[in-house]
């Protein structure tokens, strides 16, 4: 690292406190603590990361909020973020303000790297003058939908939006997504979605755009995402091959390892649907008839809660619990990159959340995919239809619709080619984080960037 980058040392990282947003950061903190950099995480004080023995070198601060219990229970996501965003900006002003403070010499701020739903981030960076960088961990075909929604005619989207007729039809300038795979369900009523879709892509005084996604997964996005914004994009993923760092929030169940251990080859499909879906009782039953009638092995993580007035497993028919202790074990949460590294699991049943998505494909574990909100849809329909590495289920999920798409990826020959397929994509990721690789000159270019802001 030259003299200046050396002045100019520390990183400081804001994330979302969610499962799906603190992994990527966290991943992103230690690649560039690899390449030399001090990381300070400013977190808030819900669902916090520790700072356990795999970021002994990082620097954890919290800074307080003043988010109720009814608000922690009752928001949905993006009320949860605009009210935290809110509840947690001058705290946030105040913690950088007394970094700079505290500062050594050779410890001075480089960057803050903000995820792009911590807008708070923004207003305390532009008054320290501190370069800024938005951070998104989500797709850049999903930062794209949102760019390009942003710039239509809202009223003429929010009609076309409500046509049912429009909705298996493709959406103008953004092949192959239809109207209906549009990321659009988490971000609150239909009506404020051109609204919010504008301030997130809205990267205001920030000098780049960092994206956990790789060129050969998505070129097409990124180059026309590249030529919407006015600052410089920088793909630097996947990051959980990059630069693994586990950080998961829930505690993980090793057992389901062991009982891994003790399955043939690619005979297991593995199902879970994130840190945030929810899934209706009904849905849950055809699920279970469904595997059950496939015949196959499967691992399926249950989230205490995820199934609206159940705490866990309760509402599962007693026939099939029985079922489960022959050919299926249950967990409420797994070590889901070590389950789908091992052989025995051919095939991943997700709601196609872009960590989860990511982390099969580096795998190269083909997927059945059953989005439910968001940026999920975007995934699913990239999955099949782009990378036809995946089977979507679209509409009322029933148990032989079930039954049929567990057969095609564990049964039949067209299983075989999109594992075929998938592990083909698995090598281009990997080749792209190694020394050379597009991703890894794209985290270098960054790091280089920041050395001539240094000067
Ligand atoms: C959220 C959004 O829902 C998603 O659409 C967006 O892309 C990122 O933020 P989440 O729903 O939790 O994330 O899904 P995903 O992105 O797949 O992240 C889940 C993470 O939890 C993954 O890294 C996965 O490895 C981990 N996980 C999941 C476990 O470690 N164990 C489990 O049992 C389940």
């Amino acid at each position: 690292m030259d003299e200046k980058l050396v002045k100019k040392r520390r990183i400081v990282l804001v994330p979302v406190p969610a499962q799906g947003h603190v992994t990527p950061i966290m991943q992103l903190g230690k690649a560039l603590h690899s390449k030399g950099f001090s990381i300070t995480v400013i977190q808030t004080q819900y669902n916090r990361v520790s700072s356990s023995k795999d970021f002994s070198d990082f620097n954890f601060l919290t800074i307080p909020g003043s988010l109720t219990d009814s608000d922690l229970k009752n928001l949905g996501p993006v009320q949860f973020l605009m009210k935290l965003n809110q509840a947690c900006e001058a705290s946030f002003k105040q913690c950088l303000g007394q970094i700079l403070k505290e500062q050594g010499d050779n410890d001075e701020i480089a960057c803050v790297i903000y995820d792009e739903y911590m807008s708070l981030s923004k207003a305390a960076a532009k008054e320290f003058q501190l370069p800024s960088v938005v951070f998104s961990t989500t797709s850049a075909t999903a930062f794209l939908c949102r760019s390009v929604i942003a710039k239509v005619n809202a009223d003429k989207f929010l009609i076309d939006m409500k046509d049912l007729e429009l909705q298996d039809k493709l959406f103008p300038g953004l092949h192959p997504l239809r109207y209906k795979d549009l990321p659009t369900s988490a971000f609150g009523p239909i009506e404020s979605i051109p609204r919010v879709y504008s301030e997130t892509v809205n990267t205001g005084t920030a000098s780049a755009v960092i994206i956990n996604t790789a060129n050969c997964l998505e070129s097409s996005s990124l180059a026309r995402l590249q030529r919407q914004l006015q600052v410089p994009v920088y793909p630097i993923g996947p990051l959980h091959i990059a630069a693994f760092a586990p950080s998961s929030l829930i505690e993980e169940d090793r057992s389901c390892i062991e009982w891994l251990n003790m399955q043939k080859p690619t005979s297991v499909i593995y199902i879970s649907l994130g840190s945030l879906a929810l899934m209706e009782a009904k849905d849950m039953l055809e699920m279970a008839w469904g595997l059950s009638n496939s015949n196959q092995h499967f691992l399926w993580v249950i989230r205490p809660g995820s199934i609206p007035a159940s705490e866990w497993t309760e509402s599962l028919p007693e026939e099939f619990t029985k079922l489960v202790s022959e050919r299926g074990y249950i967990v409420k949460w797994a070590p889901q990159m070590e389950v789908l590294k091992h052989p025995a699991v051919g095939g991943f049943w997700s709601h196609c959340g872009w960590n989860s998505t990511l982390e099969s494909i580096g795998e190269g574990v083909p997927m059945i995919c059953r989005p439910f909100t968001g940026d999920q849809k975007v995934n699913a329909r990239y999955l099949e239809n782009v990378w036809r590495i995946g089977v979507q289920l679209e509409g009322e999920l029933e148990k032989e619709v079930v039954e049929r798409a567990v057969k095609r990826l564990l049964v039949d020959e067209e299983g075989a080619y999109m594992r075929k397929r998938a592990i083909e994509l698995k090598e281009k990721l990997e080749s792209s984080v190694r020394s050379g690789g597009s991703s890894c000159s794209s985290l270098d270019d960054f790091i280089n960037s920041l050395k001539m802001k240094s000067s």
